[in-house]
């Protein structure tokens, strides 16, 4: 039922107090090895930030990238509220390292050939592992931003499709590459795609492969402003300062809302708002009534 619903839902919004982000001694991540991979993550107040930092290889990713991911998920500071997620350099991500195809793959950071003599169950276990580090920007405790120029290819895309909201500089280069490539998106990525542009835009996007620029992508939904490319970093500063104005509990509850809208009917989601409504206006003035 609706209420059934909202009932964990609102306890997992809570639970991240003391959830497992929240572990004692879970510590924070670990600069030295996230620059072996490629990655930055730094913390400003109620932003982290995400820095794809392989510029060289244009912020190619490798299965260390999504564990890693994974990682800053599990340990997120409680105190962040917003995500960012940008690529260093001309581009934001041109996807998965193209070394992974190659017999020896990335030292230290994996192969596709030694994923391919994997039993299903083994191989199922370390994909489920990398989606984590793309599912948890979804959480309504937080916004995950992200920030896009240049090249968004493959698992690039489907990073920034992972994110809540999207940010493009008019260079901006969307692209499902992986179909052209053998594989299937599986980083997450086919379902904000459908939700956001439709079943027939996706399948046309994906079985082509084709690039989408940053106008077309404005038109599409899959961006929620395009700037030029001087103006991303300063643009997107401002949206996540601009995104810490409400209030932090009605900002997760709302997320919630909004994320079940979809899959309710109009009724379900009258419940819904009625139930998340009366854990906020309780903890907003009970103190109020108690007290007088
Ligand atoms: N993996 C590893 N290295 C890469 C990758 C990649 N995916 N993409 C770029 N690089 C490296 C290049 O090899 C090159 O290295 P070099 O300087 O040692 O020669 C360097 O990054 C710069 O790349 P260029 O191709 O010179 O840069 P350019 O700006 O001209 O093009 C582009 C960028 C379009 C992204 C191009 O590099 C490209 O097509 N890359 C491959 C994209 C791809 O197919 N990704 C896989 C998608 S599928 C998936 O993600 C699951």
């Amino acid at each position: 039922s609706v209420s059934d619903e909202a009932g964990p839902g609102t306890q997992r919004a809570s639970s991240r107090a003391g959830g497992v982000r929240g572990v004692p001694g879970a510590g924070a991540p670990e600069s030295e090895r996230f620059a072996e991979i490629g990655l930055r993550f730094e913390v400003d107040g109620e932003i982290a930030t995400i820095t794809l930092d392989r510029p060289e290889r244009r912020n190619a990713q490798t299965f260390a990238t999504w564990s890693a991911l994974a990682e800053i998920g599990r340990t997120l500071p409680e105190q962040v509220r917003v995500v960012v997620v940008r690529g260093e350099g001309p581009s934001f991500s041109a996807g998965i390292d193209l070394r992974m195809f190659t017999p020896e793959g990335v030292p230290g950071q994996g192969s596709f050939a030694a994923e391919a003599v994997l039993d299903d169950e083994t191989f199922e276990r370390h994909v489920k592992e990398f989606q984590q580090g793309f599912l948890w920007l979804r959480d309504p405790g937080i916004v995950s931003v992200a920030a896009v120029q240049g090249h968004a290819i493959g698992a690039g895309f489907q990073l920034a499709l992972a994110c809540d909201l999207r940010i493009l500089a008019e260079d901006a280069k969307l692209c499902m590459k992986e179909p052209a490539l053998g594989l299937v998106p599986d980083l997450t990525g086919t379902k904000p795609l459908v939700d956001l542009v439709g079943l027939s835009r996706a399948v046309e996007i994906c079985l082509t492969a084709r690039v989408v620029d940053a106008g077309e992508a404005a038109r599409i939904g899959l961006a929620e402003r395009v700037v030029p490319a001087g103006e991303l970093r300063a643009a997107t500063r401002e949206l996540a300062t601009a995104l810490l104005a409400t209030d932090r509990a009605a900002a997760a509850a709302t997320k919630r809302l909004l994320q079940q809208a979809a899959h309710h009917t109009i009724e379900e989601q009258a419940a819904a708002e009625r139930a998340a409504q009366a854990v906020r206006v309780r903890a907003l003035f009970r103190g109020a009534v108690d007290g007088g």
